[in-house]
This record gives structure tokens, C-alpha cells and sequence, in this order.
């Protein structure tokens, strides 16, 4: 089945980017010049997806308001002859249809993908975290669509990690089974320090099936009083088969003050209108290094 529908999860707190993001949430922060939730819903545009199903919490109209048509800008622009501007403008606010889903309490990722449950409805579909910024050439959830057209149950983009960061992430244990592609035998979401089954993890985009709602429906909430997905897909797992995709690319963590800088960096050097100062005043800090 074709996956038409993305759910894009956005109310979580941005603790890790306080106090910047006390007021902006932190999907509004720019990578260079642009929002990191716009690279994310680039990606599902490109990839040919038609809805987007952003679950928010408090305090994220902003994230609405930046997909949407600004009329009054658009006519400011439009006055001072920034037709450069204003095509980007337009742009954004024509991107996808956007249909926002507000998940009432913070209680984990698993819980905020089951707030789409009834605008889902039947069909399977993706799940694009923020936090993860993928640099490719053939957006990342593309590859996985293409992927997942021969396939049944779910498939998780998956990344080898150091076996040292292992601990932040779900890792997976697996079996390859065709180039990239593993069938996953088991699943620990943030294992304990040198108690990961593999190197292999989890990055924020994935293909569910709809089943997948009525098991977060009963997923236990962990220590922390959160829902996780992992355990939700865990429990899926014993019902159909799910696939780990190491997709082609380059990932970032948006959601962490190094991945942060190091995206800003490599984005602003391929930049066409700082990418080359960029590169001349980096040089100029070797003698920090
Ligand atoms: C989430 C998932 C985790 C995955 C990670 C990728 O964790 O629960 O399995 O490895 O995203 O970014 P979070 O980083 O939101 O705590």
C-alpha cells in the first residue's frame, strides 16, 4: 500500500536547548537560514507524501503559523519588489496539507504517534522525528518508500553508531538479509552502557502499519511515565515481520548543541551565499584548535 500520510511528532519540551527555547519551540530553530522542521517536511515533500500530521503541544502555533500563508509579509515583500523572498515565502506555505493533532500531556513518543491515530485511519504510514536532519541525496523517507513497496509490517531506518554512544539511542539486533537491509530479531530502546546488543540504531524515520496504534494503545508506560515506541514496535514485532533500512546519508542530531553546530556547519559551507566566507573564517580558527 502507498504511504500517503506522515506524522511528524513536535510537543516535546526542547530542554536540551534551554533557554533558547523557553519561547521558540526548538523545531523553529534555523539551520542557517532555515527552521529545521522545514528540512524534515522538505524531505516528506520531496518524497512525494501528501499529508502531514504534525502532533503538537503547548506553545507551538508558531510551528503552524510558519506553514502557512503570511499575507501581510507576502505583501511587504511584494512592495519592495523581494520577489526573491517571496517566492521562498510561498514556497513553504504550499509545501504540504498540514493537519495538526495537540497530544494534551508529554508522555513519550509512542503516546504522541498515537494522537494521529484517527486522522491515520487504515493505511500504513511514516514517522519523520525532528531531531534527526538527514543530508541526502534521495531524501531518506524516499528510500525507505521505495523499500517498503515489496514489503509487509514495518520498516526503521537504522544507522551503526560507536558502540560508545549506543546507550542514547534504540539499537536493534538483526539479521542481513539483502544489501542495507536487516530482519530485526530484537530491540533495546537506550540499553545500559556496554549492554547494547549491536552497534546498529534506530534514527527517527520509520514506516508503521496502522496495527501499530492499537498496540500503543496498551503499551505499559516506562519508569519515566512515558510511552516509547520501541516497546510499542517490540510487541509488533511478534505479529509481523520489521526491517532495519541503513538508509544513505548523513545524519545529524538537531536536538543535541553539538549535532546542532556541526549541521550549521555543514549546511552554511554548501551555502550559496556564505558557504565560502564560512569556509575562509574557519581557517582563521586553527589557532583555537
Ligand atoms: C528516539 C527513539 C530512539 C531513537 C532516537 C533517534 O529517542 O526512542 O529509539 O534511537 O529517537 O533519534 P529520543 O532521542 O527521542 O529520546
Amino acid at each position: 500500500m502507498k504511504v500517503k500520510k506522515a506524522v511528524i511528532p513536535a510537543a516535546g519540551f526542547g530542554t536540551r536547548f534551554l533557554p533558547a527555547t523557553k519561547v521558540v519551540p526548538k523545531e523553529l530553530l534555523p539551520i542557517v537560514d532555515k527552521p529545521t522542521i522545514q528540512y524534515i517536511m522538505e524531505e516528506v515533500a520531496l518524497s512525494g507524501i501528501e499529508e502531514v500530521i504534525l502532533i503538537t503541544g503547548r506553545e507551538k502555533g508558531s510551528i503552524e503559523d510558519h506553514f502557512d500563508t503570511s499575507t501581510e509579509l507576502e505583501n511587504h515583500l511584494r512592495k519592495k519588489g523581494r520577489d526573491d523572498l517571496l517566492k521562498v515565502v510561498q514556497e513553504i506555505s504550499g509545501m504540504v496539507t498540514l493537519v495538526s493533532v495537540r497530544q494534551k500531556e508529554p508522555l513519550g513518543l509512542g503516546h504522541a504517534i498515537l494522537c494521529a491515530k484517527r486522522v491515520v485511519g487504515k493505511e500504513p504510514f511514516a514517522v519523520l522525528l525532528g531531531d534527526d536532519l538527514i543530508d541526502a541525496n534521495v531524501p531518506c523517507i524516499r528510500q525507505m518508500m521505495k523499500i517498503y513497496q515489496d514489503m509487509d509490517g514495518a520498516l526503521i531506518a537504522i544507522q551503526k553508531v560507536p558502540r560508545q554512544e549506543a546507550h542514547l539511542y534504540g539499537i536493534i539486533k538483526g539479521k542481513k538479509v539483502m544489501d542495507r537491509v536487516y530482519s530485526v530479531e530484537e530491540m533495546v530502546e537506550k540499553p545500559e552502557k556496554g549492554k547494547a546488543p549491536s552497534n546498529l540504531a534506530i534514527i527517527g524515520r520509520y514506516i508503521l502499519p496502522p496495527r501499530i496504534f492499537d498496540i500503543l494503545e496498551r503499551v505499559k508506560p516506562d519508569r519515566r511515565g512515558e510511552i516509547q515506541l520501541t516497546e510499542g514496535l517490540k510487541e509488533l514485532n511478534r505479529e509481523v515481520p520489521i526491517y532495519g533500512y541503513e538508509f544513505i546519508g548523513d545524519r545529524y542530531d538537531a536536538g543535541d548543541k553539538f549535532g546542532y553546530l556541526q549541521a550549521n556547519l555543514s549546511f552554511g559551507l554548501r551555502h550559496p551565499e556564505i558557504g565560502t566566507k564560512l569556509k575562509r573564517y574557519l581557517k582563521t580558527l586553527s589557532s583555537y584548535c
